[in-house]
């Protein structure tokens, strides 16, 4: 898919979102209808993936985009759109190592050039109990990892922010113990539902969001679609996490959303979605954020509660 900048696209070429939304779908019966042998491993994930987000509206781009967090730029969820383009993107490249056979480098436009764009429409849950409803452009992570060759000892992958104080004028104050980091269990990683974010609505991912290159994992708490990747890394033990190690109580390594398991602050039952005003109606949380269906298996036999 062309990938624009913002500054390109006239303003007669944004589309409402009722429309996005129709040429989605059509978009996506055509590609289930073309080539879906060569698809196949990704066929369950095409045929499922506008359902969280089907019976609402996308959130408007200016709070996607205006509402954030990104530490490295604030505290506050107007800091990262404030302060965010000090991050320079160009030139930009992610290591990948640890247990592994072919550890290296790769540069982000191999990443863009390499990997087919995929337009994804996922919901963003934040433990805070608000939510956003977003037209993703990225690809499965695991099709990057894969070509790493991870060995039979890896048993997570590890991620890492970039650590650049004099871009990211945050880190200059040890508000959290940076760089950021998250990690994920392998079988996650590879899960054809967790994407690697290049774009949102169409665009090239803007850095607030995470630019580069940023995680989302649909089903989880939106604290470890960790942002703007420079190494990821494949290990045998559990690897550190950035809020798991500040809080614990709070933030669990696993972080599914999971309505049954209250944040010690706010109940995790429901949630409002951002840009619906605080006088909308609050919603109903499900299990895995509504994709139990694809991923509870992952976690068949274990205590939720314990690894939340
Ligand atoms: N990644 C980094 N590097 N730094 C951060 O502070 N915040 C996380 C996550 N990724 C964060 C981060 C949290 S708490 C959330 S809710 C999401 O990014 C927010 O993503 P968004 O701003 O694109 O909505």
């Amino acid at each position: 898919m062309l990938i624009r900048k913002p500054a390109d696209i006239p303003s007669s070429e944004i589309t409402p979102p009722q429309v996005w939304r129709a040429r989605r779908t059509f978009i996506q019966g055509a590609a289930l209808g073309v080539g879906a042998a060569a698809l196949a491993p990704l066929g369950a994930v095409a045929a499922t993936y506008p359902r969280p987000g089907e019976d609402e509206p996308l959130t408007p781009r200016e709070f996607v985009t205006g509402y954030n967090n990104f530490y490295e730029f604030g505290t506050d969820k107007g800091d990262p759109a404030a302060h965010a383009h000090r991050l320079r993107t160009r030139p930009w490249s992610v290591v990948v190592d640890g247990e592994c056979a072919r550890p290296g480098e790769i540069g982000i436009e191999d990443i863009l050039s390499g990997f087919d764009q995929q337009e994804r429409i996922y919901r963003l849950r934040c433990v805070e109990a608000w939510a956003m409803v977003i037209p993703w452009l990225g690809f499965p992570l695991g099709e990057l990892l894969a070509r790493f060759e991870p060995t039979s000892r890896a048993r997570y992958v590890a991620f890492e922010t970039l650590f650049d104080p004099e871009q990211m004028p945050g880190q200059r104050r040890r508000v959290l113990d940076w760089p950021y980091r998250e990690g994920l269990r392998i079988d996650e990683a590879m899960h054809p539902l967790t994407l690697l974010a290049t774009g949102l609505y169409g665009e090239t991912l803007p850095n607030q969001n995470g630019a580069p290159l940023r995680l989302v994992v649909p089903w989880k708490y939106g604290f470890k679609s960790i942002k703007s990747i420079v190494r990821i890394r494949f290990t045998a033990e559990q690897p550190p996490a950035t809020w798991n190690r500040m809080q614990p109580d709070e933030y669990g390594f696993y972080a599914n959303v999971n309505p049954a398991v209250d944040h010690p602050r706010w109940s995790q039952k429901s949630h409002r979605m951002i840009g619906g005003g605080w006088l909308a109606k609050r919603r109903e949380t499900l299990p895995f954020n509504g994709y139990a269906e694809e991923v509870a298996g992952l976690y068949a036999g274990m205590d939720l509660r314990r690894f939340y």
